[in-house]
């Protein structure tokens, strides 16, 4: 949830730091430091709230030193102020971290008998001393080795010390980090995002590694002090995928090119030629996997959720899905022929990541449906499936949720065929219709006009409901997401058939309610729940798609058409509306919409 960045070289690195910095404020943006050494003494600056703010502080005009440490925050531990910034310093020593540190109140306890005096709230800090303590009786490495023992939770650190001209000490459990090499410098990073504009080298570290950084030397170490090596990838993405372009905002940008995301992950996946799917590498034989059990957070969680349905309806497979946070601490009964799908954007969650490891410590079958293809998730399941929808960067999820959505549909498809679930024919003519999508997204994109004018009805209720069967009910669960994590409103995804069992309480005249009713199966019931909430003084906002049938209800306060597709595809294509509601709320209320309070892109700590 913070963001590190770390970098030694033969020139000053303040302004290089600020930059990454800069990139990596979506990982955290409460406050921001950095912290350098010069002649042996440790210049340590920091501020609340954006990384702007430091950059306007005048003590990094003349911050010197060829090697820094920089930070940006995602409070854990102790509030968003100054002191609690990172990076973290006595004399000695200097330190950032992204993590939570599980035992920082006994530590503390045993440094202040120790005569160590702490200035801040934050677990971080215990870091600081402890391995100034160690530094009094034992060398670099062995001190590093002795604090790494101590601390129980999850980090990744950058560490800085005085008598050390020119040296950067990593450690990573739990918490991601990356080593960049440049010429005549080396860096430490959160994520290869933030050392891109550096380079294109990188190393990762694995849990337990700890790594020393000098500017023409970097070396890795695992958790006893023994010797690691560490291949080097070069990466892909262009600097462009960065950049917004003439968006005003990265969420514009990407709910926009969604057409284009969408049309990449097909060319990925589909053999256009003999309309099949190609999973290549596929490490286990389809007839041991009897059932499948998706696991994420957030709207990785309802691209399981949606998923969920696809492979009830296409495969003979049992279907589990789970939460993160809750699988991890599930009493889980783990099954040989049972295959486990983590969902995720960054790669990197906390949760799904926990899970996924409780899983290969009890050697399951496991694979991930990624956007990092670089990222830690990806790496440790034994397959991966990646989204190919090239670097997502505002906090809410847009075109990784419907990359995540394809990837699982198409999943799905291939097990069924496979499987002999689903006859070649209708394999076939499902391919085809799939590889319509990116065009009828583009179509259901220009549904902008009516979006942005309703959307201040939202913006000024104390609530809103969102509400869906079937196919439908993930897609109004992410659209109440989208528009709580935006516009900061409440908003309450709910089954429409459940609305009966209590939640029409809820309902009193004029609040705006979405109601999900696509011409599927599910349609005529949907259509009798919407009308038991207009008759209740609901503003209904149908989303359906174009039909020759009139919609037969009255006292709809708005419809919006999306374009028509087979049942399979709709779910894609009623995303798009409510992701604009989302947007234009936050927009109509001036947030700040790539970067929302209190979250962050990626959830490193739970
Ligand atoms: C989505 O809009 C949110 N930003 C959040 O729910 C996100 O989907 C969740 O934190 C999971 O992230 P991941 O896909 O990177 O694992």
């Amino acid at each position: 949830m913070c963001g590190i960045i770390g970098i030694t070289s033969s020139k000053p690195v303040s302004s290089a730091i600020i930059n990454s910095l800069r990139k990596l404020e979506y990982r955290g943006y409460d406050s921001a430091g950095l912290a350098t050494l010069s002649e042996g003494i440790i210049n340590e600056v920091k501020s609340e709230g954006r990384v702007e703010n430091l950059e306007k502080n005048i003590a990094i005009k003349n911050m010197q030193g060829s090697v820094g440490i920089g930070h940006v925050r995602w409070a854990t531990h102790g509030i968003p102020n100054t002191i609690n910034a990172h990076p973290h310093s006595s004399n000695n020593v200097s330190i950032v971290h992204n993590g939570i540190i599980e035992n920082s109140t006994i530590l503390k306890k045993f440094l202040i008998s120790k005569g160590h005096k702490f200035k801040s709230q934050t677990d971080t800090e215990v870091i600081v001393h402890l391995i100034t303590e160690y530094l009094k009786e034992n060398d670099l490495k062995n001190s590093i080795i002795k604090m790494l023992n101590q601390l129980h939770g999850s980090f990744a650190l950058g560490i800085i010390f005085k008598d050390q001209p020119d040296l950067i000490v990593g450690a990573r459990r739990g918490s991601p980090l990356a080593v960049g090499y440049g010429p005549n410098e080396n860096y430490l990073g959160s994520d290869s995002y933030a050392l891109k504009s550096m380079t294109n080298k990188i190393s990762y570290l694995n849990d337990g590694e700890f790594c020393i950084l000098k500017k023409n030397l970097v070396e890795f170490f695992n958790e006893k002090g023994a010797k690691v090596n560490k291949k080097v990838l070069e990466l892909s993405s262009s600097e462009q995928d960065y950049d917004k372009g003439d968006f005003k905002h990265f969420m514009a940008k990407e709910i926009e090119e969604q057409p284009t995301t969408l049309k990449n992950c097909i060319k990925e996946y589909i053999d256009n030629i003999n309309n099949d799917i190609n999973i290549y590498n596929f490490p286990w034989d389809l007839k041991k996997i009897s059932s499948i059990t998706l696991i994420g957070c957030g709207t990785a969680y309802h691209s399981c959720l949606m998923a969920k349905y696809w492979f009830e309806e296409l495969t003979s497979l049992d279907v589990t899905i789970d939460i993160a946070s809750e699988f991890r601490y599930r009493k889980n009964r783990f099954k040989k022929d049972n295959l486990y799908v983590f969902v995720s954007q960054s790669g990197e969650t906390a949760d799904t990541y926990a899970a996924l490891d409780l899983c290969n410590k009890n050697n399951m079958k496991t694979c991930s449906v990624v956007n990092v293809i670089e990222s830690s998730i990806a790496r440790d399941a034994n397959f991966v499936l990646p989204i190919h929808c090239g670097p997502e960067i505002g906090v809410a999820s847009t075109k990784a949720f419907l990359g995540q959505m394809l990837v699982l549909y198409i999943f799905s498809l291939k097990l069924s065929v496979l499987n002999k679930d689903l006859d070649k024919k209708t394999y076939v003519n499902k391919i085809k219709d799939l590889k319509n999508l990116p065009k009828l997204v583009e179509e259901t994109l220009l549904t902008e006009s009516k979006i942005q004018t309703i959307s201040s009805t939202f913006t000024d209720a104390k609530g809103s409901m969102f509400l869906g069967r079937g196919f439908s009910y993930p897609i109004a669960l992410e659209g109440a997401l989208k528009l709580k994590e935006l516009a900061y409103v409440h908003a309450e995804g709910y089954p429409a058939g459940e609305m009966k069992h209590g939640p029409l309480a809820l309902i009193e005249d004029g609040m705006p309610v979405v109601v999900l009713a696509p011409r599927d199966n599910y349609y005529q019931k949907t259509i009798s729940n919407m009308q038991e909430v207009i008759a209740r003084g609901a503003k209904v906002l149908l989303i359906t798609n174009k039909s020759k049938d009139e919609v037969m209800s009255e006292n709809i306060w708005q419809t919006i058409e999306v374009e028509s597709a087979n049942d399979d595809l709709l779910p894609f294509l009623l995303t798009v509306p409510l992701q604009k509601l989302a947007y234009y709320s936050a927009l109509k209320k001036g947030y700040d919409i790539d970067k929302p309070r209190n979250l962050a892109k990626s959830v490193t700590v739970e």
